[in-house]
């Protein structure tokens, strides 16, 4: 574990600890509010985010911003990140030795971060942090709590791309880190 952001980001360029670093352009460390009381965690990078090196600037970005916006949060006072920090091809799902592989950086963030309330975009991000025996359906919209963070699981951005009933919870469970950061 390294104690500045500047040594962690220092130790993963030119990260080669999985094979997603032989098909990334650019590494997603993360972004946003390095103090930030909720953080987000999507899945990986995407076609738009390996070519910026930004999370979430894509469509389903863009969705998750007007979201944002809808309840009155802020993407820069937020910390934005994803469990894999590199794109996995064709966006196909993380593999289990990729994510692995990459936690720790995560694990990292989270240290330095020390945020209160966690957002788990999707399936990916909920079966990595809280375990695999968790399903995305039965999860969404539920606190957990774990090490004095609160976990609220809700829907990928991408579902709400192909799904639009699915607005609906998602801007219902950010309501419900709205409310929780008033307490
Ligand atoms: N989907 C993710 O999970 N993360 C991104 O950064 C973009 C799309
Ligand atoms: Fe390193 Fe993570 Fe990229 Fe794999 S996905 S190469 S562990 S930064």
């Amino acid at each position: 574990m390294y104690e500045t952001w500047e040594e962690l980001e220092k130790s993963i360029v030119n990260c080669q600890k999985c094979k997603l670093c032989k098909t990334r352009q650019n590494i997603v460390f993360g972004v946003g509010n390095k103090n930030a009381t909720v953080m987000f965690i999507g899945e990986g990078p995407g076609a738009d985010e390996d070519r910026l090196g930004e999370p979430f600037v894509g469509r389903a970005g863009k969705l998750m911003n007007m979201a944002f916006e809808a309840i009155g949060l802020k993407r820069e006072d937020v910390y934005i990140v994803n469990i894999v920090k590199c794109r996995p091809p064709a966006n196909r799902n993380p593999e289990d030795d990729e994510a692995f592989a990459c936690l720790d950086y995560l694990r990292n963030q989270v240290i330095l971060v020390k945020p209160k309330i966690i957002v788990l975009l999707g399936s990916v991000a909920l079966k990595n942090i809280l375990g695999k025996e968790y399903g995305i359906t039965a999860s969404r919209g539920k606190w957990f709590e774990k090490k004095g963070i609160h976990y609220m699981p809700t829907w990928h951005p991408a579902a709400l791309l192909r799904d639009e009933t699915k607005k609906i919870d998602f801007i219902k469970d950010l309501k419900l880190v709205m409310d929780k950061l008033k307490v």
